[in-house]
């Protein structure tokens, strides 16, 4: 649904050049809500802007629903009105809901079907439609000083879905609401992500933001994706540093001589007694430093940090046992690197 190629920008500002995005390969998948996380400086914002041409990129393609937007932009300004039609079809949400505050909340999300030259009658028929899609029937006359944060962004979704867009870009929108409010405006987005078969992009830097409703995301680092995939394959993926963020487990071992391994059991592993099996298979004795049960992506997943007495060389079989359960096993700390396979080459 929305592609971007070798997506470049470089800034130039007071004679230097500041590359905010390096190369940038993206795919969201169609009716997919998609995360793109990354701390400040990352170029989250500039990959959102350059979706939308907002920002004309440096070098790359961006293609949406099929259309090569950078193609347009590179028409002149004649392909304004066609880019500008394009962009209509992609809704935007913003972290600062950017509303108008001498308009009526329905009064805002009419602007962007004025600016599509939508009649008065079915431009009412359509934001009044809208506001109750998002919960806000009884606001229409009202301004939006006399509105809460989260209202406020309720208005802005309304305002992005005007244009019927088939995709939603959303950059930091819950970001300035306190913690009961971006949950409510996630699942607002969940619902018309399901409802609308709408397709969301949405840029955070709250892992919980991804682990609530994000179906696939993207770890973004000086302007490059360096982690990508669907939460659940990145949680398969061992050594994945989003993995580990998304779901966390800690436990300091309690000596040398130990191997300490994570442990993540999916589906129908998580109900088999495997623990208490390798304990009596081996006849050693296991702790348990930390463990967690959380849903991630809609499915139960849980992971478990334990400790096995000896080293690394000690416990192959043990670990063999496990993985041969299908548990997905990441080593810790020693193990790790005692188990790293030695590089071809390297002395
Ligand atoms: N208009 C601009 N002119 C010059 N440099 C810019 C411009 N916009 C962004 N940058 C620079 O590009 C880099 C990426 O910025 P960007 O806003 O995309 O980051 P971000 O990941 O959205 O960060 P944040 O989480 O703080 O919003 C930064 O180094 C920033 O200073
Ligand atoms: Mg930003």
């Amino acid at each position: 649904m929305i592609t971007t190629t070798g997506l470049t920008k470089v800034y130039r500002s007071r004679g230097r050049e500041i590359t905010a995005l390096d190369g940038v390969d993206l795919h969201v998948r169609e009716g997919e809500v998609y995360g793109v996380i990354g701390q400040s400086g990352a170029g989250k914002s500039s990959l959102i802007r350059c979706v939308n041409l907002l920002e004309r990129p440096t070098a790359g393609t961006v293609t949406v629903a099929g259309q090569d937007l950078t193609a347009l932009a590179g028409r002149g300004p004649r392909a304004g009105r066609e880019l500008r039609q394009a962009r209509s079809r992609i809704g935007m949400v913003f972290q600062h809901f950017n509303l108008l505050s001498t308009r009526t909340v329905q009064d805002n999300v009419e602007l962007p079907l004025e600016i599509l030259g939508t009649s008065g009658r079915e431009r009412s028929r359509k934001a009044l439609e809208l506001l109750d899609l998002v919960g806000l029937s009884d606001k229409a006359n009202a301004y939006p000083a006399q509105l809460s944060g989260g209202q406020k962004q309720r208005v802005g979704i309304a305002r992005a879905l005007a244009g019927d867009p088939k995709v939603l870009l959303s950059d930091e929108a819950t970001s300035a609401l306190d913690p009961e409010t971006t949950r409510s405006i996630l699942h607002l987005l969940r619902d018309l992500n399901r409802q609308l078969g709408l397709t969301v992009l949405l840029i955070t830097h709250e892992m919980d933001v991804v682990k609530t409703v994000c179906d696939s995301a993207a770890l973004m680092e000086n302007g490059r994706i360096v982690e990508s995939g669907t939460v659940t394959e990145l949680l398969a993926t061992p050594g994945s540093e989003l993995a580990a963020a998304l779901f966390p487990v800690s436990g300091d071992t309690s000596g040398h001589d130990r191997t300490v391994i994570d442990v993540t059991f999916h589906g129908d592993a998580a109900t088999r007694p495997v623990i208490s099996q390798l304990s009596r298979t081996y006849n050693i004795d296991i702790s348990i430093l930390g463990a967690a049960m959380d849903t991630v992506a809609g499915r139960q997943v849980g992971r478990m940090r334990i400790e096995l007495p000896g080293r690394y060389e000690d416990n192959v079989v043990p670990v063999g046992f496990l993985r041969e359960q299908g548990l997905q096993i990441e080593l810790v700390g020693a193990a790790a690197l005692a188990s790293a396979p030695v590089k071809e080459g390297a002395k």
